[in-house]
């Protein structure tokens, strides 16, 4: 595996890699690797001849200098993960080579509706900053593949809405949430459970997959909303958002029997300090 930390580099070696029709596939990570990242990796190098993984904790999306603070980082772990699972590239840079001072980085992308809700409405700047780094790491690795999670359901549709909007001649693929065994959804957030939180947790997917089930009989959504609040709420647990709503626009539904072809709900809860979100598509694929 290659490792680059500097900008230039990499371009010099993609110059090069990229001859005969060879793709590059591209999987931006702020590390922490687990499963779920390492089958966005195995993916793409499924799919492309050059798979390059970027591992960059981003300080432009985190509205808390706390949370960044916190944000585990693992890098000698992180490039043994890479290494193991073969892939090609692991870029690791510095903030002053990605957000130099002579270079104007800024975006100002209107993503309305899709940054109206959720994350968006909790975390003010959060995904102008995801749209910052993914653009500028876009700008870099100009693959013709860009790999992202199910688990951040709202982050996917806003960077597909950016790679529009700013003509960006790469495909977004999205690649289904891993779980545990018992459920929970694979985020490097999780280490930061408690024993006694880590087995509670399950109450997240548990609780998405009885929503799913609530509006195949036919119940409400708001009805299941209001359900699905209640259900999170157990000992140290404290839901923030668990939100019914049309998969590609993340608008409300209609009051209507005239849903829409994609139904997504999603959530983010406390387990006292860790704030984990997960999602599942009632209705329709990926
Ligand atoms: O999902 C993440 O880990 C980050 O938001 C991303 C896409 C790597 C941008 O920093």
């Amino acid at each position: 595996m290659y490792l680059f930390k500097r900008v230039d580099q990499l371009r010099e070696f993609l110059n090069g890699a990229r001859t005969n029709n060879r793709t590059v596939g591209f999987v931006p990570t702020m590390g922490a690797l687990h499963d779920g990242h390492l089958s966005l990796i195995k993916r793409s190098l499924a799919e492309n001849q050059v798979t390059v993984a970027s591992i960059f904790v981003n300080p432009t999306q985190f509205n808390e200098a706390s949370d960044l603070d916190k944000y585990p980082r693992t890098p000698g772990k992180d490039l043994e993960k890479l290494a193991k699972v073969g892939c090609t590239v692991a870029f690791l840079p510095e903030v002053s080579d990605m957000y130099p001072e002579d270079l104007d980085t800024s975006l100002s992308i209107d993503f309305s509706p899709l940054d109206e809700t959720m994350e968006g409405q909790e975390r003010p700047g959060h995904f102008a900053g995801v749209a910052q780094v993914v653009k500028r790491l876009l700008d870099i690795v100009t693959p013709e593949y860009l790999y992202m999670g199910q688990k951040d359901f709202q982050q996917q549709l806003i960077v597909r809405d950016m790679t529009r909007q700013l003509s960006i001649n790469t495909t977004v693929v999205t690649v289904p949430t891993v779980r545990e065994t018992d459920g929970l959804a694979m985020s490097s957030r999780n280490v930061r459970l408690t024993d006694d939180h880590r087995q509670r947790a399950t109450v997240l997917h548990q609780t998405l997959l009885s929503a799913k089930e609530k509006l195949a009989a036919g119940e409400s959504p708001s009805a299941i909303e209001n359900w699905a609040m209640q259900a999170l709420q157990i000992p140290g647990f404290r839901p923030e958002y668990f939100t019914i709503v049309n998969a590609d626009t993340l608008t409300p539904l209609p009051d209507t029997e005239d849903l829409p072809k994609r139904i997504v709900a999603c959530t983010a809860v406390w387990a006292s300090e860790v704030r984990l979100i997960d999602n599942m598509l009632l209705r329709g694929q990926l």
